[in-house]
């Protein structure tokens, strides 16, 4: 199992180009269940779990390869398969979501039901009831939903005890893109890769309205098509890296961003005292003389709000900060498994119910830590970056399954990381 060793204090400085976004790819690269035509996606990040859906998608009759230039190639080319076994979902959870186009194309659909996950309890209900509002007949048996009938379209509030749901939208919109009338998702997930993955159906001929809204319409249509598709930046890696640049005080651009997507997060760096130059498709950290971080309280929320996808990362950022901040989650309450790791690199971080709050140190020292998932072990890797001396990142499966090669883009800026394998 690899680890990553990262010897903290170094000055940093330079651009850092951010990848495609994962969680705009692994549903649109599902979509594609429902096209007839051969689809070329552009921007696809080179990571573990994206590797894992081609998997899902090779099982389930869609031949797809890299092209030179890194574009993903997909095509239908065998229709019979309507079943995504355990073995396959259990690896990552988002495979999920081809549910909806599998019914949608296939006419039924046998997807196993996700188990358990390090973020607390993460239910299916409203993917199930959005569908069930379309018309889908659905049953659990054996560990699997089933779902069946015909899609009809349908109106429905899709929303529950925690907000709306990203996935879940995704598996409704791609039903309700075949289906035989209009349907409408009242309380859509407006995240930007919700609006990417609309943006794509679009172009392969679907008819959505409302996008980047709260109401999605969709009247279905016959047939969707194949296309050509670029995915969007990855706002949580940009976002990654920019509380990175804080944390060290370095001059550091992060190129290819989209600032429009990062809102909230820019908001919170900037009250947390970082000079951000925001251009079109880029921010830049500037470096000032004093670093000083301010604490600052964060609450996670659907989008715009602050996501929960850089909560760890910035109560990584947190821990420097001169005072005391509150970061409360209002998506997973039960997030929080980075606080004990930070914890073991001197961070004073205490519990309480949804919230972490957290005793700003000027110090922190390496240890030897354990990544629990993607953005927990991102978290770490910054706070290893400024503790003094070495911090060994355990587990870093869980970072390639959502970082491209993050070590080598933190290598250029300057950072003293490197990966260890140990077979
Ligand atoms: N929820 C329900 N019932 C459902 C679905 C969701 O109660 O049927 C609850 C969840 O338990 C949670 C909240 O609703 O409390 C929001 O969950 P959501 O369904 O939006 O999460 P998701 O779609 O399964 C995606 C991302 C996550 C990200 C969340 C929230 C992908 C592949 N995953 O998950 O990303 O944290 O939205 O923004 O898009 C990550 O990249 O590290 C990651 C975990």
């Amino acid at each position: 199992m690899d680890r990553i060793r990262i010897r903290g204090g170094r000055d940093l400085r330079g651009s850092v180009r951010v990848s495609g976004s994962k969680n705009a790819s692994l549903p649109i690269m599902a979509a594609v269940l429902l096209c007839d035509g051969p689809v070329v996606l552009r921007n696809i990040p080179d990571l573990k779990d994206i590797e894992t859906m081609r998997g899902i998608l090779r099982h389930l009759g869609v031949e797809n390869h890299r092209e030179r230039d890194g574009s993903l190639y997909l095509e239908v080319t065998d229709a019979r398969a309507d079943c995504a076994p355990y073995d396959l979902v259990r690896q990552m959870r988002a495979s999920f979501v081809v549910l909806g186009a599998l019914w949608a194309r296939r006419g039924r659909a046998k997807v196993s039901y996700p188990g358990g996950c390090v973020l607390g309890h993460r239910p299916v209900d409203l993917h199930i009831k959005g569908l069930r509002s379309l018309g889908a007949v659905v049953h659990i048996e054996d560990g699997y939903v089933h779902a069946g009938g015909v899609v009809k379209g349908g109106s429905m509030f899709l929303g529950g005890n925690y907000g709306s749901t990203v996935l879940g939208t995704a598996n409704v919109l791609m039903a309700a893109v075949l289906a035989r009338g209009t349907t409408v998702i009242e309380n859509a997930a407006m995240e930007p890769e919700v609006e990417d993955l609309c943006n794509f159906l679009n172009a392969c001929g679907a008819r959505i309205t409302g996008i980047g809204g709260h109401c999605l319409v969709v009247e279905g249509v016959e047939r969707l098509g194949g296309c050509e598709y670029s995915i969007i930046p990855d706002r949580i890696e940009a976002a990654t890296y920019l509380a990175g640049a804080l944390m060290t005080n370095s001059p550091i651009t992060v190129e290819g961003a989209r600032p429009a997507h990062m809102l909230a997060v820019l908001d919170r760096l900037q009250a947390a005292g970082a000079e951000l130059e925001v251009g079109a498709d880029y921010v830049r950290n500037v470096q000032r003389p004093d670093g000083r971080i301010l604490a600052v309280d964060v609450t996670t929320l659907p989008y715009p709000g602050f996501p929960t996808d850089i909560q760890a990362q910035f109560m990584a950022l947190m821990t420097r900060a001169e005072g005391v901040s509150i970061i409360t989650e209002k998506v997973y309450p039960e997030r929080f498994m980075h606080a004990s790791e930070l914890a073991r690199l001197g961070a004073n971080i205490r519990r309480e119910g949804p919230s972490a709050i957290i005793q700003g140190t000027p110090r922190l020292s390496g240890a030897p830590v354990m990544a629990s998932d993607l953005r927990a072990s991102a978290s770490l890797v910054l706070a290893g970056l400024v503790a003094e001396g070495r911090t060994d990142v355990r587990r870093v499966y869980h970072i390639d399954r959502g970082y491209e090669r993050i070590e080598q883009k933190l290598q250029r800026l300057g950072a003293d990381i490197e990966r260890i394998s140990e077979g």
